[in-house]
């Protein structure tokens, strides 16, 4: 047996174990696959314990993503680009590999699972925290027609755009600024700030909103997010949680500790009702 774990604090509410067992069920991998709640201040620790008792990989999860980039012995690009790890791999010949997994299930779920194409579409990304930066990179190789970053504190958006100037370009606004935009101007919107979580909204004008505009939220729950439900109440057809993004980021996981990619579709289906 092969022994995995993910750890965050608070923990509890992972899906990733349900996630990798599932996979590992599907692919005839023998693992085991723990959760872990080190103090805030506790990551290294834990890191150490766990790697030193012959663990092989790791899911990283808030609030010690950027730990995790400090202990990773050698990063993949993405994840030096995200400037955070969600993935620690042991490598051949002993030493830690940090990935980040994220950007690849954001954009698999959209451009696969959901078949939303992004090539040449305007996207609206809100938010600029540590879930936009670790996506960021991704999007912008779907080379979009533009990408407009809106957050409440401009400057971490301006931040964020000068990072990732290199791959492609990102337009900066303050919330007020989207009344600007016409009716209907984005093809797509992601909400990428943690305001689902404490059951906010993100101050978007609602004259954005369009029926034809598909919208994504990032966080994920039993019921649709208080964004979706927002956006389903000024008729937009089509719109997707971020449950999909989760999935995604873990099979990528699973293909770097395992060799092997998963499938996803079957192991959505299990969760969306394990969540019910
Ligand atoms: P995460 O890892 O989820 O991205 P984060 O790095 O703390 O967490 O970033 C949270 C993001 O949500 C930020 O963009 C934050 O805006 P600020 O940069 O201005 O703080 C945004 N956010 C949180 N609550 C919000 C709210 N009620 N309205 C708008 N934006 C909000």
């Amino acid at each position: 047996t092969k022994h995995y774990q993910v750890v965050g604090n608070p923990i509890a509410q992972s899906k990733s174990p349900f996630i990798h067992m599932a996979f590992a069920q599907q692919t005839q991998q023998h693992i085991s696959y723990q959760r872990a709640c080190p103090e805030v201040d506790g990551f290294l620790v834990e890191a150490q314990r766990f790697f030193a008792s012959g663990g092989l990989g790791m899911n990283v999860t808030a609030p010690f993503k950027l730990d995790a980039y400090n202990f990773a012995s050698q990063l993949t690009p993405r994840a030096t680009l995200a400037g955070a790890v969600n993935t620690l791999a042991v490598q051949e010949e002993g030493s830690i590999l940090g990935d980040n997994t994220d950007g690849y299930g954001l954009v698999t779920d959209i451009t696969q699972q959901l078949g939303w194409p992004l090539r040449d579409k305007k996207l609206l990304v809100l938010g600029a925290g540590g879930a936009v930066r670790g996506v960021l990179q991704m999007l912008l190789e779907q080379r979009p027609a533009q990408l407009v970053l809106a957050n409440r504190t401009l400057v971490k958006a301006e931040a964020l755009a000068s990072v990732f100037a290199p791959i492609g370009p990102v337009e900066t606004v303050e919330f007020d600024a989207l009344s600007g935009f016409a009716h209907g101007h984005f093809d797509l919107i992601i909400n990428a700030t943690s305001a689902s979580l404490a059951g906010d909204l993100p101050p978007v004008p609602e004259t954005l909103i369009a029926p034809a505009t598909y919208c994504y939220d990032m966080t994920y729950g039993a019921q649709p997010t208080v964004f979706l439900r927002w956006v389903a109440s000024l008729g937009v057809r089509v719109s997707a949680d971020g449950l999909g993004m989760l999935v995604g980021q873990a099979a990528e996981s699973f293909r770097l500790w395992h060799g092997v990619m998963p499938e996803v579709k079957p192991v959505m289906a299990a969760l969306r009702q394990h969540l019910k």
